[in-house]
């Protein structure tokens, strides 16, 4: 088969993770006899500094012709003072709305080898970690308007937060989809004792549950959910929520996994052209010292491969090939552990490439 990915590198650890996964697609594609054409896209603080732009038009038009789009992070210090609807991270919620990928599917799953990382006590863990979160991207407050205004003499800053029935049902029926094809059990969270948003959102979940009489849907306030993650999340097969509280839990749900540079991600919307990225971020901090974590990437690239390209095999040869390396101990910096070898990106990249296999 032969494929058109369009390739953000990015910012920070961006580039260096992205080479990365091309490299194991590039194997992929000997091994299997595929084509994957490469188009590089400029998108964040690199191309505000090139084009002015966090993303011009014809970088977003290049996303939406190509089959799916790779991602590595963006953002930086550097464009920090920049006005709000030119930073880098405002790029990426444009390219997100751009493309239509209102669905978010992050899995929050424990690799038997990094049970040590995991900052959970070892009895919580051994319970097992393996859930996704469905978070809805691209409406709610962070596409709300953004306003600071000043009035007597003081600042004061306004974001909205809204949803509509639509929109809430087309993310809830990924959820329920989604259980429907793991245990059968989706939770739905929100703050519906606060926000009117949430209470629509609980609403809607309950009328889409009578279609799906086989799932069985539970209610949890976010609060008590951002608790319940750390306490027993062994309880958790499926959550779908909104916007920010999936942005936070995700988070929250990848450091009891180990690291969040483990956790790769999909967004998909109507059509079968995706956006893959690692859940972090662009780690200025450690840029370009070959020190990064290039697994979320990789496994990014697997789901690209699963989702968008319809290629399960390749999929699980770059998951088994992840595995296999982290079976024989080696390690980057964020899983490090006692007794392990520790690798460098480049080197965790050979590694995995060395074990990939046609099977
Ligand atoms: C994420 C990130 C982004 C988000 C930022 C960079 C805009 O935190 O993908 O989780 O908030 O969605
Ligand atoms: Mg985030």
């Amino acid at each position: 088969m032969t494929k058109n990915i369009a390739v953000i590198r990015g910012d920070g650890i961006g580039p260096e993770i992205v080479e990365q996964a091309l490299k194991v697609l590039n194997k992929i594609a000997d091994l299997y006899g595929h084509t994957f054409n490469y188009t590089d896209v400029d998108m964040g603080g690199c191309a505000i500094d090139k084009w002015g732009n966090p993303l011009p038009e014809e970088m977003l038009e290049k996303c939406v012709e190509s089959d799916s789009v790779l991602l590595g992070a963006v953002g930086g210090e550097k464009w920090n003072n920049v006005p709000g609807d030119m930073r880098p991270e405002k790029g990426l919620l444009r390219l997100r709305a751009g493309m239509g990928v209102y669905s978010n599917n992050r899995p929050a799953k424990i690799w038997k080898q990094l049970a040590d990382a995991s900052p959970l006590k070892k009895e919580i863990v051994d319970k097992g970690i393996d859930f996704i979160i469905v978070r809805e991207l691209i409406g709610g407050i962070y596409f709300g308007e953004h306003t600071t205004t000043e009035e007597s003499g003081e600042k004061k800053a306004v974001d909205v937060l809204s949803y509509t029935e639509s929109e809430i049902e087309r993310i809830g029926r990924i959820g329920f989809e989604t259980a429907r094809k793991r245990s059968k059990r989706l939770c739905s969270v929100e703050k519906s004792n606060v926000l009117d948003s949430s209470r629509l959102w609980k609403s809607v979940m309950h009328r889409l549950a009578e279609e799906y009489p086989d799932v069985e849907l539970s209610d949890m306030l976010v609060d008590n959910c951002a608790m319940q993650i750390v306490k027993n999340p062994s309880q958790f097969d499926v959550i779908v929520t909104e916007n920010m509280f999936g942005d936070i839990l995700s988070d929250e749900a990848s450091m009891i996994t180990g690291s969040i540079g483990m956790i790769p991600s999909s967004s998909l919307g109507a059509t079968s052209c995706g956006l893959y990225e690692p859940i972090h971020g662009s780690a200025p901090d450690i840029a370009g010292m070959d020190i990064a974590n290039p697994i979320g990437t990789i496994l990014s690239a697997a789901m690209m491969l699963r989702y968008s390209f319809d290629m399960p095999k390749e999929a699980d040869a770059i998951e088994n090939a992840v595995s296999a390396v982290l079976d024989e101990g080696f390690r980057t910096a964020d899983i490090m552990s006692d007794g392990c070898k520790k690798v460098g990106c480049s080197e965790m990249g050979k590694l995995i490439i060395s074990k990939l296999e046609r099977k």
